[in-house]
């Protein structure tokens, strides 16, 4: 009969024979499929495992805090935590292209990690938490590609020239069994039912031009809608949600004062597929709530508004 518990035993056996006394490195993001990756190998092998962490400057409140308690706090794994965040964000200077903008922090991540992997000259296997339906994905890429709309960059992308041998533990599993794992391995279930968070982060969050006071103020507006969802209940019955930074300002008045700041918009939505999405009927009293807190714990944002559009033919993200 099939268990948990015995996939895990026989995974790490599996594991442990492929790699032998080898060492592995693992670009941990924080996302699901990664930690679930770095969980099983820390399990299997944790002597000879090390994450590579990049800090982008474009995570979510406290993420890198967060990521670094839980693997190398909690579970003792080994990880090389890089702050790229001002080369990431000099390098976005100016560049308001959606598409150039995923490039260029997609090409970041590998200068990055390449550069990582390097001072880690014993390592012989690159680990990714490749998940079947990836496995699929990419198998029918040829033909999907001329229907790419928007260029993913995930730690998928690492080029050969690392001379790494591919370890992807998780490849067999869809998206749920990937979830059992995680907290069969003991990660959280908060971290490991996270809605999906895009490679280029908060980049496709902040409309046109990235700047460091954007993303900070998006970063503590998009917790406070994160934390009222959850704390209303509505995080689990939506698929998706976050707060999307527009470079508008507009008038407003506070105690007998104008004020003349940003417009952010809030968006939720519910998917089966991510390929088509409704925007969630979240309770009015819900929305209330998270415009008058970040309206008045976000100084710099006056105005909130929420996003009515399906996908087709909005996207979900706004670029
Ligand atoms: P869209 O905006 O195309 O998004 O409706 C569908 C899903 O894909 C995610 N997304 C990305 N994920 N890199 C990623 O890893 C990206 O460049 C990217 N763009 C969109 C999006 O968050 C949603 O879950």
């Amino acid at each position: 009969e099939w268990t948990m518990p015995h996939y895990i035993d026989e995974a790490v056996a599996h594991i442990r024979e492929q790699v032998g006394d080898e060492e592995v490195i693992l670009g941990l993001s924080g996302g699901v499929d990664s930690s679930v990756a770095a969980a099983l190998l820390q399990r299997a092998i944790g002597a000879q495992l090390t994450c590579i962490f990049v800090d982008n400057g474009l995570l979510r409140l406290n993420e890198a805090e967060q990521v670094m308690e839980m693997f190398a706090g909690n579970l003792g794994v080994k990880v090389d935590h890089v702050d790229a965040s001002e080369k990431f964000l000099s390098e976005l200077a100016g560049v308001s292209d959606p598409e150039a903008k995923r490039k260029i922090i997609g090409r970041e991540f590998v200068h990055v990690f390449q550069d990582e992997a390097e001072r880690m000259p014993n390592a012989k296997w690159l680990a990714q938490g490749t998940i079947y339906p990836d496995v699929i994905e990419s198998a029918g890429s040829k033909t999907k590609k001329a229907h790419t709309i928007k260029s993913h960059h995930n730690v998928g992308g690492l080029p050969d020239t690392l001379h790494l041998k591919l370890l992807e533990p998780l490849r067999d599993l869809f998206k749920d069994e990937v979830r059992e794992l995680g907290v069969a391995l003991g990660l959280p279930r908060e971290m490991v039912y996270r809605h999906p968070f895009p490679g280029p982060g908060l980049g496709v969050r902040i409309l046109g031009e990235v700047k460091k006071e954007y993303a900070d103020l998006l970063r503590r507006a998009d917790a406070i809608f994160i934390d009222e969802l959850r704390a209303s209940g509505w995080y689990d019955k939506t698929s998706q949600a976050f707060v999307v930074f527009l470079p508008v300002k507009s008038v407003g008045v506070m105690g007998d004062g104008r004020t003349y700041e940003w417009v952010v918009a809030l968006r939720a939505v519910e998917t089966q597929d991510f390929m088509t999405a409704h925007w969630a009927e979240l309770p009015h009293a819900l929305l209330a709530k998270v415009s008058n807190r970040i309206i008045n714990e976000v100084r710099g944002i006056n105005r909130v508004v929420y996003d009515v559009s399906g996908k087709p033919p909005a996207t979900i993200e706004w670029e």
